[in-house]
């Protein structure tokens, strides 16, 4: 299967608690990281990774407001659809309000507050992938805020647990995976867990028991950030803001993703800048352009 044939599932639901007042009216993944939303970041990672039908999945309240934001896609040469989390029923739940949009594809999944910078794991995992699942273990200071992976002496997955009180090792798993097909029908077979939802740990030790879950250790040279509190949101600005100020560069930016990509032509890329008001974002546009009209588009 190739990339192209790749889903992808954008989830971007919660209520955004621990950014509380930020959140009272404006969803965390629509929260400016440094001069972008949220959510152009891990949008970006799916269509640099060659994914062209993307499903978003945000609250009923917050749907309107994305769609604004990024409408059907057209303008970055890909699909984008839309489904409601009603309630906050976990990771794993975006399998079965996505189901008839996956239909039988693979699918990779993103946390609308995950952010991933540097290396090529992702589009070559993406471009790679075969069948069961595929995720990735990074090092943290701070293991159990997440869904944490335990190692054997060979390497080997072992164990997985969601955000335990004593960790068995200092590898979170980020929220990025890939699945196939058979995600959907394995999530609907989750019992929900303490706090009520159905947990991407859960799916992700299915396919584990089964033995069909790949981990992939992401090297230090990859940064990733999540953005879900006050504090890790401003260091993942001053962040965006270090690199993009020391490259002259932009990250997490759609347009050029999709001109990379080869979904958009030249021409329609200086259409979408033309389109913006007079703005640092635009500027980095038709810096983009002028290089890729010098010396071709070469991957980013
Ligand atoms: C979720 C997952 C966790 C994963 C994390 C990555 O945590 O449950 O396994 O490591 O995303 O950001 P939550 O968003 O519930 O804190």
């Amino acid at each position: 299967m190739k990339s192209a044939d790749m889903k992808g599932i954008l989830l971007a639901g919660g209520s955004g608690s621990r950014l509380y007042p930020l959140t009272r009216v404006v969803s965390k993944q629509l929260q400016p990281v440094y001069d972008k939303p949220m959510i152009y970041y891990p949008l970006t990672v799916l269509i640099a990774a060659g994914i062209r039908e993307v499903c978003v999945i945000t609250t009923p309240e917050d749907l309107p407001r994305f769609r604004q934001l990024l409408g059907d896609g057209t303008a970055w040469g890909i699909r984008i659809e839309y489904r409601e989390q009603r309630q906050p029923r976990g990771i794993a739940e975006a399998f079965l309000i996505a189901e008839d949009f996956i239909a039988s594809s693979n699918t990779a999944l993103i946390l609308g507050d995950n952010l991933f910078f540097g290396g090529d794991a992702f589009p070559r995992a993406v471009a790679e992938f075969q069948e069961g699942a595929l995720v990735f273990a990074y090092h943290v200071q701070n293991p159990r805020d997440y869904g944490v992976v335990e190692f054997d002496a060979e390497g080997r997955a072992v164990s997985l647990e969601e955000k335990p009180a004593t960790p068995r090792s200092n590898y979170a798993v980020p929220g990025v995976y890939l699945y196939d097909a058979r995600a959907s029908a394995i999530a609907r077979a989750l019992a929900p867990s303490a706090r009520g939802e159905l947990e991407i740990t859960d799916l992700n030790r299915e396919y584990l028991r089964q033995g069909k879950l790949q981990v992939r250790r992401l090297s230090r040279g990859t940064a990733w950030l999540d953005a879900g509190t006050s504090s890790s949101l401003h260091e993942a600005s001053a962040y965006v803001q270090t690199i993009e100020k020391r490259q002259g560069m932009k990250l997490g930016c759609p347009e050029e993703a999709a001109l990379r990509r080869g979904f958009i032509s030249l021409d329609d890329f200086e259409t979408l800048a033309s389109a913006m008001p007079p703005c640092e974002y635009r500027d980095s546009l038709r810096a983009v352009s002028a290089e890729v009209r010098r010396v071709g588009v070469v991957g980013a």
